[in-house]
């Protein structure tokens, strides 16, 4: 009997479920039995894995998380840890392994496939800031998340007359902030890609006041830098060596209040943003996903991704996906400035 591997690596993200339900039924039509490896590329190394079966999937498609786990785990930074993930694939004859990650997981599966294993991949982050693809699956949800926060923030900072900043994930990529911003309607959003000074933001939120505005919204991603300034993190360091960001919105609202004498609050949305339900969007692009990755898996077709193109489902080099990240456009950016302030 054919056999193929499946494992989910990085931040969980709702839709990782709608996908593993999409490949193992896509996969069952095939007469192909799936193994659930655990934990990332930790159960690969471990060889811990589940049989996926009918059973184990039925029930999944609106859960968030994943029924497989995920970590942080780099094969290529514990000795030894790349020959176990190799020696493993093989002891089990797997016709194929389907990787479903970010750009981190998603680079150690580009590199395996140089190396000779058969690799099919599938984009997935909240931070929608891998190449290759229009959307990642999980960005839906971040933004409808955080847009619906922005809505409640809206009416108590209205009750209070309070400048209300909201920390929104996004780590070298603004998308989610932009995206939550625009549909919430924020007064300012601060991005990575294009840093403001704390005058400029200050001198919206002022304009906005002169014009008899008692409030305003601030979205800012946690990546984002003031003009000058460097990213705002801890020390701490996760396998793929990325820091822990966290702070930018304390530190801006800090320098807002002072600098205008308006009253402000900080929210930061931190992980509620990853978690629950995917929204139907999230459900359908990670099962079309799942489908094509194990028609990529038949037709042989290794060392790809399955992408989102448009409107259409088609597959894009796990190279390409790789090389450098999907950033915030200035021109997207500009746009938005339309509605600052
Ligand atoms: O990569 C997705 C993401 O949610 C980023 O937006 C965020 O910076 C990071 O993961 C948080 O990682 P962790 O869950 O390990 O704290």
């Amino acid at each position: 009997m054919i056999e193929i591997g499946i494992l989910t690596g990085g931040g969980d993200c709702p839709g990782l479920n709608p996908v593993i339900r999409a490949v193992v039924k896509a996969s069952l039509r095939e007469d192909w039995r799936v193994l659930g490896f655990r934990n990332g590329w930790k159960g690969l190394a471990d060889d811990e894995f589940i049989i996926l079966d009918d059973k184990s999937v039925s029930g999944i498609l609106p859960k968030g998380g994943t029924i497989l786990g995920t970590s942080r785990t780099n094969p290529y930074k514990k000795t030894g840890d790349v020959e176990k993930v190799k020696s493993n694939f093989h002891k089990h004859n797997l016709k194929a392994l389907i990787v479903v990650g970010g750009e981190d997981t998603l680079g150690v599966a580009n590199r395996l496939c140089q190396e000779g294993l058969p690799v099919v991949g599938i984009p997935k982050t909240i931070d929608n800031d891998l190449s290759a693809t229009d959307y990642t699956f999980g960005f839906d949800t971040a933004v409808n998340i955080a847009m619906e926060c922005i809505d409640r923030l809206h009416t108590t900072a209205e009750s209070h007359n309070r400048v209300m900043v909201v920390e929104i994930m996004g780590r070298h990529a603004g998308w989610i902030a932009l995206e939550a911003g625009l549909a919430g309607g924020a007064d300012v959003i601060l991005v990575p890609e294009f840093p403001m000074s704390i005058d400029e933001i200050c001198e919206v939120i002022k304009s906005r006041h002169k014009r008899g505005k008692t409030f305003s919204i601030v979205a800012v991603a946690e990546g984002a830098k003031l003009k000058g300034g460097g990213e705002v993190a801890d020390q701490k360091l996760d396998q793929f060596g990325h820091v822990r960001l966290g702070g930018i919105g304390q530190m801006v609202g800090e320098m807002i209040e002072k600098k205008t004498g308006y009253e402000t609050r900080v929210t930061v949305l931190g992980h509620i943003q990853r978690g629950g339900s995917p929204t139907a969007f999230d459900r359908v692009l990670g099962t079309r996903f799942g489908v094509k990755a194990v028609e990529l898996v038949k037709q042989g077709k290794f060392g790809r991704m399955a992408s989102l193109q448009g409107r259409r489902i088609v597959d894009a080099p796990l190279a390409d996906a790789v090389k450098q990240l999907k950033l915030v456009t200035s021109d997207l950016y500009e746009m938005a400035k339309i509605f600052f302030g």
